[in-house]
């Protein structure tokens, strides 16, 4: 792998979130110079736990702001001459834009319009030698190429977009105006399409989290559907380590996919937890947990199968996964055992409590 591209200011969207968290700290440690500048609106989604202990605090500096504000992005970019950006601003969770899809299109694509118009007009006029050597990476999802049959091929590069929930359409409409950014100005632009990501710090909204979360105070397991659809799992360090190769290394206009290489269904990755958790509380009043197992209503337009070729990657950039699924669903149920408190706080506000009333109480699932 060659470095093309020196990072020396980067602009990181969502960086109180989980995987942007985690980009930061992973950022730290592998850029002893670089300076990060921190832009997140603190949804219900982002939290400033998320980046306590960061191991050199001093480069990294944090705002509370929208990505639509377009006097406040343009005045970040002046004002600490930026030359790359990472972009993980997004409203993320695909039951939620079910219910409430309009903050998704104000977000995921007005936001991503308004962050590429900046970059381009600071760049464009920036006369500082970085405006020489700038990149704009777009983090963008796997949903975007819809769902697979048992038979069919991984999604790979090429695959024509088929995106099947508001969430997977306005994260496909972001990539267009990313790419579209690439031919018409030349905005040099990377992309890259990643698999269900898990591990430390993801909001209790999403699979893995509801289950732990649930599992330790014994409270049903609610699984959708038949629980046989598929996802690709990546763990969130090994996503981190794959968007540092491409902002370095990866070839303006390119999009790389990236994924885990693993195939379990949604029932393998609930019963793996469940093992786990038997294993490491053995006390605890849910054991066995599979006993809390409940096959609950289906999510509308469920996507059935994600498969994801990471062929490109590989071969362009060297990067693998490096974390085995069972290893990673170990060190992130042992995070979540030893970090009760940020479970507490994530979960104490009245919103998240709206929230599990209003996705799970119609599936008739006891929400307290
Ligand atoms: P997350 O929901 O944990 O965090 C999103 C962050 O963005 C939060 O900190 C939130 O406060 C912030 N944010 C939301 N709207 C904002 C706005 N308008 N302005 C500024 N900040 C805003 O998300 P995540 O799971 O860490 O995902 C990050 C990115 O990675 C997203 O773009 C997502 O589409 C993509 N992605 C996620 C996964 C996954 O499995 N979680 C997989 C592939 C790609
Ligand atoms: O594939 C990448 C995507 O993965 C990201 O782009 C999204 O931001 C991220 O949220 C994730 O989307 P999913 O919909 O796959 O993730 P989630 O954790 O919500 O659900 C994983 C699977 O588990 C999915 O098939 C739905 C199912 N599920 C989920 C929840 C929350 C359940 O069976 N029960 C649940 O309570």
């Amino acid at each position: 792998m060659v470095p093309t591209h020196k990072i020396e200011n980067i602009l990181v969207t969502g960086g109180a979130g989980f995987i942007g968290s985690n980009f930061i700290r992973s950022i730290l440690l592998r850029e002893p110079q670089v300076r990060i500048v921190n832009l997140d609106a603190l949804t219900y989604a982002g939290h400033p736990a998320n980046l306590d202990d960061l191991s050199d605090p001093r480069r990294h500096t944090f705002f509370q702001g929208n990505i639509t504000d377009r006097p406040l992005v343009d005045a970040l970019l002046r004002k600490h001459s930026i030359d790359t950006i990472v972009h993980f601003a997004a409203e993320t969770h695909v039951d939620r834009s079910i219910h409430y899809p309009q903050i998704f299109v104000e977000t995921n694509v007005v936001g991503t319009f308004a962050l590429l118009e900046a970059a381009r007009q600071y760049w464009a006029a920036s006369s500082q030698p970085a405006g020489q050597d700038v990149r704009f990476h777009h983090v963008s999802s796997d949903e975007v190429f819809g769902t697979l049959g048992p038979q069919d091929p991984p999604f790979n590069e090429t695959t024509p977009y088929d995106p099947r929930s508001p969430y997977s359409a306005s994260k496909a409409a972001s990539d267009h105006l990313v790419r579209a950014y690439f031919y018409t100005y030349g905005l040099p632009v990377t992309i890259t399409n990643c698999s269900n990501n898990y591990g430390p710090r993801q909001f209790p909204e999403k699979l893995i989290p509801v289950m732990l979360g649930r599992a330790l105070e014994g409270k049903t397991l609610p699984v959708y559907g038949d629980g046989r659809q598929v996802r690709d799992w990546l763990y969130v360090d090994d996503h981190s380590e794959a968007i540092h190769r491409v902002l370095t290394a990866g070839r303006p206009g390119e999009t790389y996919n990236i994924g885990g290489e693993n195939q379990p269904t949604n029932l393998e990755v609930v019963e793996t937890l469940c093992q786990i958790l038997d294993e490491l509380v053995p006390d605890s009043a849910g054991v066995p947990h599979e006993r809390l197992i409940e096959f609950v209503p289906d999510r509308p337009g469920h996507d059935r199968r994600y498969d994801i070729d990471i062929r490109k990657i590989k071969r362009e950039l060297g990067w693998q996964p490096a974390v085995p699924l069972a290893e990673g669903l170990l060190i992130t149920a042992r995070w979540y055992l030893d970090h009760p408190a940020w479970m507490e706080t994530v979960r104490g506000t009245p919103e998240y409590r709206a929230w599990i009333d209003r996705n799970y109480t119609a599936r008739n699932l006891e929400v307290e």
